[in-house]
């Protein structure tokens, strides 16, 4: 299907000005269609939607036409949108065939409304059918199909360090999400796509969200930029570890993790000092290998990184989450059957075991001693993180800034929002493990002993750590001295983790 022309501005901005008017926004069609079934959309679901939009509001006849894909007779689209210059530019079409029936109009994209995080009316324009991946798999399996907003869209959107930047580059822009959010915070946004048609979308959902244009660029990876660097990098790529290319929205058409590990080991020389890079990234877990060592092998010289995996899937549950995705369990069993072979032939000849799933931050200190923490945390998170992330990188130049006696020197209090758990069996007098744990950011538990909760407890910025230390050994009959040995260590990771903040910082 060919897409909208996006070389009239004026249709753009009259379409997004009735788009409006009729409340065609996220929290309209929240009240339109109610909770269940509004959430049912964002599954690829249509059935409740089809019946909470059977009357004959503008609103219904919106999603039916852009979300629903349904035809919708001319003069229901003519009271809502200005149907001809529509027609003309290629929003819409008539409905050919009988099955819609004469004087019907289809629309010929998805165009999803999205609310950004300040309440901006935002709408993202994508292929038919594919704004989000649901039970059945996406609705279409053309090669260079543009998929919408999904959940790795929004968390990358989430994680990103949303501080006010001249320049952000965007790589694998698909729909245009991330390049929409960039525009927020950044002066100047470049977003590139091996995909025309991706390009082609993300310039419509920029001008139909009311966004400044970006610099668009056609290629693969950063090949397309000259030499040019960002303050900001983000990408969200094709990180599917499949056995050959078939859908571009997933597939970066390289072997194994390659695509994930050369889009990381490359944007060291394409970031700013002080600058991030952010990714969503798949690895291999592969025999007789340390996945840890793997990812951390892939972070440039000259970068700080914070790596975080947050689930690993075995081969076979791989290869089923994207045999559906691509909607394969709906085709020839025999088909279905031999792709699924293909995919763990692949992964055995590659000796991978299971595949992990992440984020990877750089930041680009210029430090002489990175410091790279790789760690598994699988548990629910409290979305944006932006700020956690910036956070995560002050501390982190903290800690490198103070030893261990400098650290004694310091005074700390307990981060907002951290309890104390005591875990042990019922009626027994004392808890077997102290678990301390965060309610907010990553909402991170950590285990500590009787010294750490102590430390934890009375930690309020009036005592210095080393006194507070010494106190707490008076108190357990211990040595000063040994204790002021041992206990920085854990001190340090309460820090790095954020449940103690130093104070003044
Ligand atoms: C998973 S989609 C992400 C889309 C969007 N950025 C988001 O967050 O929803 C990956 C995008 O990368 C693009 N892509 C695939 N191979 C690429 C390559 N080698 N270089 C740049 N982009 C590529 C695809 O066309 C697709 O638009």
């Amino acid at each position: 299907m060919p897409l909208p022309s996006s070389d009239r501005p004026d249709v753009t901005a009259r379409l997004r000005e009735a788009l409006l008017a009729a409340d065609f926004t996220a929290d309209g069609l929240l009240e339109l269609l109610g909770a269940p079934a509004y959430t049912a959309l964002a599954r690829s679901e249509t059935v409740p939607a089809l019946r909470a939009t059977r009357g004959d509001g503008a609103q219904a006849s919106l999603v039916r036409l852009f979300l629903l894909q349904h035809p919708v007779p001319y003069a229901r689209v003519a009271d809502v949108l200005p149907v001809d210059v529509l027609l003309e530019s290629g929003w819409l079409v008539r409905a050919e065939d009988g099955a819609g029936g004469t004087g019907e109009l289809r629309a010929t994209v998805d165009v999803r409304p999205y609310g950004g995080p300040d309440g901006e009316d935002w709408f993202i324009v994508s292929d038919l059918g594919c704004a989000v991946g649901g039970a059945g798999g996406i609705g279409s399996r053309d090669e260079g199909v543009v998929l919408g907003v999904g959940g790795a869209s929004t968390t990358l959107a989430g994680i990103t360090v949303r501080k006010p930047v001249a320049s952000a580059l965007d790589v694998g822009t698909g729909s245009g999400i991330q390049a929409l959010h960039a525009a927020r915070h950044a002066t100047r946004v470049t977003a590139t796509d091996l995909n025309p048609r991706a390009l082609h979308c993300t310039r419509l959902t920029l001008a139909l969200s009311g966004a400044p244009e970006a610099d668009l660029r056609e290629g693969s990876l950063y090949e397309p930029l000259g030499d040019a660097t960002y303050d900001l990098i983000v990408s969200n790529p094709p990180f599917v570890i499949s056995p050959g290319a078939r859908l571009t929205y997933r597939d970066g058409g390289m072997g194994g993790d390659d695509l994930c590990r050369s889009i990381v080991q490359e944007a060291g020389e394409r970031l700013n000092e002080g600058g991030y890079a952010q990714f969503l990234a798949n690895w291999q877990h592969v025999e007789g290998e340390e996945w840890t060592e793997r990812v951390r092998s892939w972070v440039p010289r000259d970068c700080d990184a914070w790596i975080v995996q947050r689930e690993v899937q075995d081969v076979t549950q791989y290869a089923e989450l994207w045999l559906r995705d691509a909607g394969d369990h709906r085709t020839d069993p025999a088909e279905y059957a031999a792709r699924y072979d293909a995919w763990l032939d692949e992964f055995e000849a590659r000796k991978t075991r299971g595949v992990g799933f992440g984020w990877i931050t750089l930041r680009k200190s210029g430090a002489t001693e990175p410091s790279v923490t790789v760690e598994e945390w699988t548990h629910p998170v409290e979305q944006p993180l932006g700020e956690t992330v910036q956070a995560f990188f002050a501390r982190q130049d903290y800690l490198r800034e103070h030893d261990d006696a400098a650290l004694l020197a310091e005074h700390f209090k307990l981060a907002g929002g951290v309890v104390q758990e005591q875990i042990g069996l019922p009626g027994a007098e004392d808890p077997e493990h102290v678990v301390l744990r965060q309610h907010r950011g990553m909402r991170r538990a950590t285990q500590v002993d009787t010294v750490g909760a102590g430390f934890a407890g009375v930690c309020d910025g009036t005592l210095s750590a080393g006194r507070i230390l010494d106190a707490i050994a008076q108190l357990m009959g211990e040595d000063a001295v040994l204790l002021r040995d041992r206990t920085p260590a854990q001190i340090r990771l309460l820090v790095e983790q954020g449940f103690l903040e130093p104070v003044g910082q």
